[in-house]
């Protein structure tokens, strides 16, 4: 039955501005929206919080096992849950930017979090955006879409980000961080992230938010309108 459920997949590096688009996309066409980073996100606030060794993945993978996550969204807002207790800002925290990296490497911690990312398909339409949905999470997602910007263009978004939000950073150093972000999630063991054959490549280095959202529900309107 959930197989009739329509998967919107958006994968890319990060900084490509795949949450915005697919939060936009979501509310477009009344779909729930799955941020997979933030689930990642949460159990690395977990561990840094409870003084668990990264590199120790027999414990990272009891930590994961005995966690809840859960993600609400209603009109307005996006929430995340961890263990009952909202920590949508925190999982936004540089030292969890820096450090999700380890959870994201554990295959049995992935296999956990595959099953709960899956288990949204079965009564929804879904949005879902990460690095591995269209490879991993839903190979038969019925739309794929790959969404880069280049190094410079991403630095440029996430030094404004960072600017209006009144935290002081250096550009220099903002590109060797998104560099060493892209070589991990790219180089990994398990789930790296990879351009799927069937994606819809997006570039958006020189779009607009709007031109990025029109897009994808263009190619969906028309894969609506295909026969099956
Ligand atoms: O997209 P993000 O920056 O919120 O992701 C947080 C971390 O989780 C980052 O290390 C990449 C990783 N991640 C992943 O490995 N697979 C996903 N599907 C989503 C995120």
């Amino acid at each position: 039955m959930s197989r009739n459920k329509f998967v919107i997949a958006i994968d890319g590096p990060a900084g490509a501005g795949k949450s915005t688009i697919a939060v936009l996309v979501a509310k477009k066409l009344g779909f729930l929206y799955v941020d997979t980073g933030a689930m990642y996100r949460a159990l690395t606030l977990k561990a840094l919080r409870n003084k668990i060794p990264l590199d120790d993945r027999n414990l990272l993978i009891e930590m994961a096992r005995k966690s809840k996550i859960d993600l609400v969204m209603d009109k307005k807002t996006y929430r995340v849950f961890l263990d009952n207790e909202d920590v949508s800002k925190e999982i936004r925290k540089e030292e969890v930017s820096k450090a999700s990296h380890f959870i994201a490497s554990v295959p049995e911690i992935r296999e956990i979090l595959w099953q709960i990312q899956r288990s949204y398909r079965n009564n929804h339409n879904i949005v879902m955006e990460g690095r591995d949905i269209g490879s991993i999470v839903f190979p038969d997602a019925q739309l794929k879409i790959y969404l880069d910007a280049s190094v410079d263009e991403r630095v440029t978004r996430r030094y404004n980000q960072l600017k209006q939000q009144g935290i002081e950073c250096n550009t220099e150093q903002l590109k060797k961080e998104i560099i060493l972000r892209d070589k991990r999630d790219k180089n990994r063991k398990i789930a790296p992230l990879v351009k799927c054959k069937d994606a819809v490549v997006i570039d958006s280095t020189s779009m607009t938010i709007k031109e990025e959202v029109d897009l994808i529900v263009q190619v969906y309107k028309k894969i609506c309108s295909e026969p099956q």
